[in-house]
């Protein structure tokens, strides 16, 4: 979750570049949720911004959420992302990444994609784009998790001042759990 909401990891994605050049522009945090915006530059790498329409579509900003437990993503209302978590066991946890355009557009020609080509690039992108890139976050966290388990005590470094909200939103949700439970045994035993 820290990972897909901090915009501040563009460097592990120089070679794709879905966004660069962020500036987090807004944060806030209630009880089952962190909201955040940033100033960008989306899909700027030479594939993946072949096909976004930039005419149509502001992709010079986004809105992320943290939505205890999912997360989304909505970049000028026409290109939108939800990320579940199934968690397998104390280590491992599985993500779904869930991808929307509404339309991309025919490069040169400047034609709106049908929905059934939209369909067809997207399906093609997924190898060539999503999927490497996903990755590349799949390798930072097995290395972040591999360093906290060696110096979890160290103090963190951390340069976006959101992340610190969302492991608050994940620890107190876990704690609530374990409360709810506690309640149910002791209520169980009376
Ligand atoms: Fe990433």
């Amino acid at each position: 979750m820290d990972n897909i909401c901090d915009f501040s990891h563009a460097f592990l994605h120089r070679k794709y570049q879905p966004f660069i050049d962020a500036k987090l522009t807004h944060h806030e945090a209630d009880d089952d949720r962190v909201y955040l915006t940033y100033d960008t530059y989306m899909a700027g790498g030479r594939i993946s911004g072949i096909f976004v329409d930039r005419n149509r579509v502001n992709t010079r900003s986004i809105e992320l959420c943290y939505q205890y437990p999912y997360q989304w993503t909505n970049t000028g209302d026409s290109i939108k992302n939800w990320s579940f978590m199934l968690p397998i066991d104390e280590k491992t946890t599985r993500v779904f990444f869930l991808f929307y355009f509404d339309a991309l557009t025919i490069p040169l020609l400047s034609i709106k994609t049908p929905k059934w080509l939209t369909q067809f690039v997207l399906n093609l992108a997924k190898p060539l784009v999503f999927k490497p890139i996903l990755e590349e976050d799949g390798v930072a966290l097995e290395a972040e998790m591999l360093a906290y388990e060696s110096y979890w005590d160290a103090p963190p470094i951390e340069l976006n001042p959101v992340v610190p909200m969302f492991q608050r939103l994940t620890a107190r949700k876990w704690e609530e759990h374990l409360t709810r439970n506690q309640n149910t045994e002791l209520s169980e035993v009376s």
